[in-house]
């Protein structure tokens, strides 16, 4: 009888390797693990002011209440209070002043949730209020900034806009966003013998983590072990800001020698973390009677909360993504990054990209609706070229461009003429109900751009059985990552998927490691278990050749076998032929990114391997009398290379989409007067549900390979996908134009609630009326 074929792993849509557990429950989250003897659980009490001086702050009461271990404020650090993770500016614990409402202002250790909650409300303290800076535009007449303003330039954008036969300004506001994992940030710190410290830490930056604990705990980096299964999702918010909950665990776990951790409730995690920056885009645009951009002044100025946290590298990517899929000949980016007593933004999935996007987006479209001319037909008018107009403000040139042929294969499967045409047919006999559309380009830019962090690690171990164990410094957030990097060791040796365990990521198997984001998890992982394979298997050829006599390199590893000539033995008798010959079957693996520099003072140079690209068309439905709107259609086609696995790059695409969509539609934050961000529980804070999903949804891959030598040729998925969204908002401003017969442009910003829906109708009718009054009266 003969085995059924064993098929390659690479490029098979298999499910995620936790997708059972994920539906079942039987995946295991840091909450869910079993928790040890002793266990204390931590609660951090919040400021409830902006900016303040801390006259007193008391907590005699809160040591002294039922059940409490232990209490620590900044004065009870027995080192590092400073956790900044690029430069300093965030604490552990406020020291002497608040700078944002819902700053940690001390922890306490209790026998269960409810008593260290109870406890924290003991404290007494009294604040002397100081003068707040809440919003961007405050910010921006006082100069409060976290970080130097840059510009980016390339040709003369003043000249140009003079020169230019057509003008326009304008600004758009682009509202922040807040994470919504499903699994809030979690940490479980656990003292070792000797004063060591092992974190489980919900958290995409595990060496990062590892360092910023040791660092407030005074302990060598050696003494401190982090790990983490997986995660309920990051999406950017666990990159930075896992590490001030790690390390509140870890120093009471210190104090008090005993297990702590620290799970937030919904409120307090999205009071005590950051979120997605808002923007403020302004621009002044020069073109021509066909809508090519001359030149183009663009300003952008984002929130970034109190510290620099993440702040530069998030607003350089806004800068490097500001030009979308357009040739920008002459244009200036001036970029703001403003200080404000706000949680400090973070990395949220685009990282600063889907912002510069919005922002270039909108400008295309006005040049349209100010020429009177179809919004796609300007954008594709000033795509860049593929051999002239191909060089980024950067000086990055676009070497792959797909996107003319990508719009144009969308163009065509999604019917968008005809259902165009269909819309404008369906408004001119609808009175209330208008319908839009917009098909909308995304190229994204991938790799780290502190070429730095482009380096990953991995470690493989063969065993006698021929079983493997696969470890790198990847995390899994549920993006499919471990799945990805498995199926391309199970073909390096040739065996089957199952034969690869999946294990937790933790510093002690792979050290020093960049953080899972920027979407480069799989290029950058994938590459380096790669390279401990091949080392492996390396060894194993030489075993095998000196068995049978022959050449190393003649040895084929393939359907869990390893042949040469006319012998084979199963992958599993080789590993015990080279364990008995005194082989090692364990290898590290090591892999940095090719071809990247960058000049962060000049922004110039390369800093992407790669562009990912992808195009959506949306239509949507809109209620003129209410606001309110339905995503009726919606179309993707999405360049992820020769994906490594399809399955996985479809949902990661969806999802990508329906988090865009949330962001430029019903997700709002809202701050009072005071700073208190009010939109605090799913209750006030909207992100999409089941039935927001469009229902007609079509996602195709689009058939290809990377031009550059990444893993099997592939491309990274995992954040340009949200930008396929700006196409829903874009259909949200074609409706409302329909209100006004295309004649004026809608003022629209983000997210495009309901209400500013309505708003935004009711603003075109105003204007419409007055202009059809004074036509009236000449
Ligand atoms: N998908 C899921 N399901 N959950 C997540 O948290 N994070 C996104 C994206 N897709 C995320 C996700 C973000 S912000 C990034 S940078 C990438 O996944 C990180 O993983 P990758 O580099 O392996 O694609
Ligand atoms: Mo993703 S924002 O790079 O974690």
């Amino acid at each position: 009888m003969r085995r059924a074929r064993q098929r390659p792993a690479v490029a098979a849509p298999l499910p995620h390797d936790s997708a059972v557990q994920h539906v079942s429950g039987a995946a295991l989250y840091i909450d869910d693990l079993p928790e040890p003897r002793d266990l204390l659980h931590a609660y951090i009490r919040l400021s409830e002011r902006a900016h303040a001086r801390i006259a007193r702050l008391e907590v005699a009461a809160v040591a002294a209440a039922p059940g409490v271990a232990a209490v620590m404020t900044a004065r009870d650090l027995p080192a590092a209070n400073d956790i900044g993770p690029v430069l300093p500016g965030d604490l552990v614990f406020a020291d002497g002043v608040v700078e944002y409402w819902g700053q940690s202002l001390f922890a306490v250790a209790a026998e269960s949730v409810e008593l260290a909650r109870a406890a924290a409300f003991k404290a007494v303290v009294d604040y002397e209020d100081l003068p707040a800076i809440l919003d961007i535009e405050t910010a921006l007449t006082r100069q409060s900034f976290v970080l130097p303003t840059q510009v980016m330039r390339r040709g003369d954008a003043a000249a140009a806009l003079a020169r230019a036969p057509h003008r326009l300004k304008g600004r758009l506001a682009i509202g922040g966003q807040d994470h919504f994992y499903l699994e809030g940030q979690v940490a479980m710190a656990m003292p070792r013998e000797g004063g060591d410290m092992l974190v489980l830490s919900s958290t995409q930056h595990p060496s990062e983590v590892q360092h910023l604990v040791a660092k407030v705990l005074g302990l060598p980096d050696s003494a401190v072990v982090t790990e983490v299964r997986r995660m309920g999702g990051g999406f950017g918010g666990k990159e930075t800001q896992a590490a001030p909950i790690a390390c509140t665990a870890a120093l009471l776990a210190q104090r008090t020698g005993r297990p702590v951790k620290l799970r937030l409730d919904r409120d307090d995690d999205m009071i005590l973390t950051g979120k997605r920056h808002d923007f403020i885009a302004d621009y002044d645009v020069g073109f021509d009677a066909e809508g090519r951009i001359r030149g183009i002044a663009l300003m952008l100025a984002s929130r970034c909360g109190i510290s620099p946290d993440l702040s530069g590298a998030v607003n350089d990517r806004a800068m490097m993504h500001a030009d979308n899929c357009y040739y920008l000949e002459n244009v200036t980016i001036t970029s703001h990054r403003c200080k404000t007593n706000t949680v400090s933004n973070t990395a949220f999935r685009g990282f600063g990209g889907p912002q510069g996007m919005m922002a270039i987006e909108q400008v295309v479209d006005e040049i349209a609706r100010r020429l009177g001319m179809d919004p796609l037909a300007v954008r594709k008018r000033n795509f860049y070229g593929l051999r002239r107009r191909n060089l980024t403000p950067y000086r990055m040139k676009v070497e792959d461009n797909v996107i003319p042929g990508l719009v144009a294969e969308l163009e065509e499967s999604a019917d968008y003429a005809a259902r165009r045409a269909a819309a404008a047919r369906f408004n001119a006999s609808s009175p209330w109900l208008k319908r839009g559309l917009a098909l909308t380009p995304v190229k994204f830019g991938i790799s780290f751009t502190a070429t730095s962090m482009n380096q990953a690690g991995a470690l493989l171990h063969v065993y006698t059985d021929g079983s493997v164990q696969l470890n790198h410094g990847g995390t899994e957030m549920g993006q499919g990552l471990f799945i990805k990097v498995a199926q391309v060791v199970a073909d390096e040796f040739g065996i089957d998927i199952a034969r690869v365990k999946i294990t937790a990521t933790t510093t002690e198997k792979v050290p020093n490691t960049s953080p899972t984001a920027a979407s480069s998890g799989s290029d950058l992982n994938g590459k380096a278990a790669q390279a401990a394979a091949r080392e492996i298997k390396s060894r194993l050829a030489r075993c095998a050749a000196s068995l049978w006599g022959g050449k190393p390199q003649d040895v084929v590893f393939a359907e869990g076998e390893v042949r040469l000539g006319r012998r084979s033995l199963s992958f599993a008798a080789l590993a015990r032929h080279a364990h008995r010959s005194r082989v090692s079957l364990s290898a590290t693996g090591f892999y940095r990114t090719p071809k990247l520099r960058y000049d962060p003072k000049t922004h110039r140079g390369r800093p992407f391997y790669y562009f990912a690209y992808g195009a959506a068309m949306s239509e949507v439905e809109i209620d003129t009398l209410t606001g309110e709107y339905k995503l009726r259609r919606v179309v993707i086609l999405h360049d992820c290379g020769a994906s490594l696995n399809p399955a996985i790059d479809l949902g990661q695409v969806e999802g990508g989409f329906v988090q865009g969509m949330g962001w430029l539609t019903s997700e709002e934050l809202c701050w009072d007067a005071e700073g208190r961000l009010t939109t605090h529980a799913p209750s006030t804070y909207k992100i999409p549900a089941c039935s927001d999903v469009p229902p007609d949804f079509r996602v195709a891959l689009r058939r290809g390979r990377n031009r550059e030598p990444s893993i099997y040729r592939s491309k990274a998925v995992g954040e340009p996908p949200l930008m396929l969204a700006i196409s829903v908002f874009h259909a949200l401003r074609d409706a409302i134009a329909a209100v006004g017969e295309y004649q004026l442009s809608p003022l629209l910003d983000a997210p495009a609630t309901s209400e500013r829906v309505l708003l935004a109708v009711e603003d075109l009718r105003e204007r419409l009326g007055r202009t059809s009054a004074r036509l009236a009266a000449e």
